[in-house]
């Protein structure tokens, strides 16, 4: 289980502190069903519910990609693509693509509009041999849909129509929607997003696992972890690290905090920090209130953001993801010399030196007003990625029925798509 390290926010509570009883309250409305959009709540059961039969499926489906492709491409947008990416670059790495590896190149499209990236994606797979993994609920979002288009229209090309279909792998809505009713007709295999589980909350189900599997990443693990996880995070007291969380982010809002910065010190986490930001953000972001989500990558971002962070106007909490261990020691090398003055680091562990700056950092932004929550994960494998996928939705939940929201619909991103049909004359 996650654990979560309040002790530089304390400072910055009033009298009153953390709201438990709020949390307690926005837990038993999670789970009794009684709040709003609880038929959007199917994500708690998501890890017990797959692990009969549909995993089977999904690993078989796999097998069949890695046995017959080089590259695959997956084709979605938002939760239909944000949480695959975020856990190969965790899981595998950032480079996945680049490295010398027994499992196919992934490629993620249909999340953007850009020709430049299209093309370039079209060019990079070349003359290889591929699969598609369209991922959609609906079926009918402007962007995957359009990929779609573009990567059907090569497939059929490279292998025909019979040997395309074999290749077409597509996860979406049950039995509604038009991705259901094209894949039925051509008979590509498909795998299900259920009903009662929105896109950003769907990571544990096919549209997550598939792209995981072929990446190789151990998703019976997964699975199993994030089973433990929910049963564990089940807990109902403030040691509950998801209450924790919530509590202290939605009374540090209150306290005029309403930048929340998600912050990690590995570039393996920056699609962890993207899914993230839709998680909350679309849950959390509506009546006109809710906590903005943003993310930085230290220490990068302290050469560029810091400035901000530390002296800016006081509107920011920071909650940092830290790992207890990098899976790698590299020391830092001695030199004869010293030229740069360095020597007094050499022989000790990057990561050594990384974990005692991200101290100063902390002390620092708590000094200048910033105030901390650490998410201390064990480790960076399947079971820590599992531990903070149950933790966050948890936690989300959670915050966004304490805050009076609900945290499972998002009739705000409509307004910009019925103006996007209206210009670009959808009949
Ligand atoms: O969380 C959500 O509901 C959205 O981010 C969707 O996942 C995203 O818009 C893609 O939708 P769809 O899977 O229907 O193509």
């Amino acid at each position: 289980m996650v654990k979560v390290d309040l002790s530089g926010a304390q400072d910055f509570f009033d009298q009153s502190g953390p709201d438990f009883a709020a949390a307690a309250s926005a837990h038993r409305t999670l789970c009794d069903g009684t709040g709003a959009g609880s038929e959007f709540t199917g994500w708690l059961e998501l890890p017990h519910r797959i692990k009969d039969g549909e995993l089977k499926s999904i690993l078989s489906a796999s097998e069949k990609i890695r046995n017959h492709s080089q590259a695959l491409v997956v084709i979605g947008i938002g939760g239909s693509y944000l949480g695959a990416r975020a856990a190969v670059e965790l899981l595998s790495s950032p480079n996945y693509n680049l490295k010398d590896k027994d499992t196919p190149d992934i490629f993620f499209v249909g999340n953007g509009l850009s020709p430049d990236a299209l093309a370039e994606t079209v060019r990079l797979i070349g003359d290889r041999d591929f699969s598609i993994n369209l991922i959609s609920k609906s079926g009918t979002t402007l962007e995957p849909a359009l990929a779609f288009r573009v990567f059907k229209e090569l497939i059929i090309k490279k292998y025909g129509v019979s040997g395309a279909r074999k290749r077409i792998f597509a996860t979406t809505d049950k039995s509604r929607g038009v991705l259901k009713k094209i894949a039925d007709a051509e008979g590509y295999e498909t795998f299900e997003i259920p009903d009662d589980v929105g896109g950003r909350y769907s990571v544990l189900s096919a549209v997550g696992l598939l792209p995981m599997a072929v990446a190789g990443i151990d998703i019976l693990k997964v699975v199993h972890s994030a089973i433990e996880e929910f049963h564990s995070l089940d807990l109902r007291s403030p040691e509950n690290p998801a209450w924790q969380y919530a509590a202290t982010r939605q009374h540090l809002y209150r306290q005029g905090k309403d930048i929340e910065i998600l912050t990690y010190y590995d570039p393996s986490f920056r699609f962890m920090a993207e899914w993230w930001k839709q998680l909350f953000g679309e849950s959390e972001g509506k009546n006109g209130i809710g906590i903005f989500p943003a993310s930085t990558e230290f220490t990068a971002d302290l050469h560029s953001m810091g400035q901000y962070i530390q002296d800016g106007p006081r509107r920011i909490m920071e909650t940092v993801v830290s790992f207890q261990e990098f899976n790698t020691q590299f020391k830092i090398p001695f030199e004869m010399g010293n030229a740069d003055g360095l020597n007094y680091l050499a022989g000790r562990d990057f990561g050594a030196v990384c974990r005692t700056v991200s101290q100063a950092v902390k002390a620092a932004h708590i000094a200048g007003g910033v105030p901390n929550i650490t998410v201390e994960v064990p480790s960076k494998n399947e079971e820590g990625f599992a531990a903070l996928v149950c933790f966050f939705e948890l936690a989300c939940a959670i915050s966004g029925y304490i805050s009076g929201v609900n945290p499972f619909d998002q009739p705000g991103v409509e307004a910009y798509k019925s103006n996007m049909f209206q210009l670009l004359g959808r009949p």
